[in-house]
């Protein structure tokens, strides 16, 4: 069978875009073994002949209700599946999803039968808040970042926006590009509609969500973006742990110098 690929040149684009950033994960080593999950609404790219096309899965539940994700398509990556493969062979390491109408359920069209990521009730949430909030935003990431993982095993770290004023400080480029910051979503089962209720609530005040001792969460206009969020925070993080291991507490950048940039960037 043909993948659905072919001769949707717009469709990928944006499945290579996928295989593009799940390469930088596994580089960054931030995708240990099947570490992480990428999605992206790929709805605008699909055709009438794609939407004739068979189920090759069962019906699966999300295991929550999502209606602004009616009639909506997802490519994800496939559940125990490694980001450096979904980097070389995107449609045989993820697959492509329709929702169906009762908002809580999905099956699976194309190319192969791969079962989603496990974190797709958080990832799906994410997608239903970004269509809520009508900005265009179509991709969602999560990923097992070292250095902020390692930051929120100390307990002052996760005081309410301790973290973020401190990634915020180290370089002023953290505060332009993420000027909501860094939410905290304490420790949570892996996968569950409890994680994935937490990280909606946080994307509300915040631009990237961190899950403790776990990974972060990311949204953006496309994958690009979305993993920049995460890369621009962890930038600030090594940079915060370099100084820590040069044996110094680094002074950052000050308030009045925060507040100067909140006012020139307009943030
Ligand atoms: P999946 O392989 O199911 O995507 O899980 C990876 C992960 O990071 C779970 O949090
Ligand atoms: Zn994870």
């Amino acid at each position: 069978m043909e993948s659905i690929l072919a001769n949707r040149p717009a469709l990928a684009a944006e499945v290579d875009k996928v295989a593009e950033v799940a390469g930088y994960l596994w580089q960054k080593g931030w995708a240990e073994r099947n570490g992480g999950n990428i999605t992206v609404n790929v709805t605008e790219h699909i055709d009438d002949a794609i939407r004739a096309l068979p189920a090759i899965s069962p019906r699966y539940p999300i295991g929550t209700v999502l209606p602004h994700l009616k009639g909506c398509w997802f490519f994800c990556k496939g559940t125990n599946r490694r980001m450096r493969d979904l980097a070389r062979r995107p449609m045989e390491n993820g697959s492509v999803i329709r929702i169906l109408d009762d908002c809580a359920s999905y099956e699976i069209v194309a190319d192969a039968p791969v079962k989603p990521t496990s974190e797709l009730a958080s990832h799906l949430s994410m997608h239903d808040k970004m269509i809520a909030d009508g900005q265009g935003y179509k991709a969602a990431i999560h990923t097992h970042p070292i250095d902020l993982v390692a930051m929120t095993h100390n307990p002052a770290f996760l005081k309410k926006d301790v973290l973020t004023n401190l990634l915020w400080s180290m370089i002023p480029e953290t505060r332009a590009f993420c000027p909501k910051g860094l939410g905290i979503v304490p420790y949570k089962m892996p996968s569950s509609v409890e994680l994935a209720e937490a990280t909606i609530e946080a994307l509300k005040e915040y631009d990237v969500v961190m899950w403790e001792k776990h990974g972060v969460c990311a949204v953006g206009p496309d994958i690009f973006e979305a993993f920049d969020q995460v890369d621009v925070l962890s930038k600030s993080a090594q940079i915060y742990l370099t100084a820590r291991s040069m044996g110094f507490e680094p002074t950052g950048t000050t308030q009045e110098q925060m507040d100067e940039l909140k006012r020139a960037f307009n943030l």
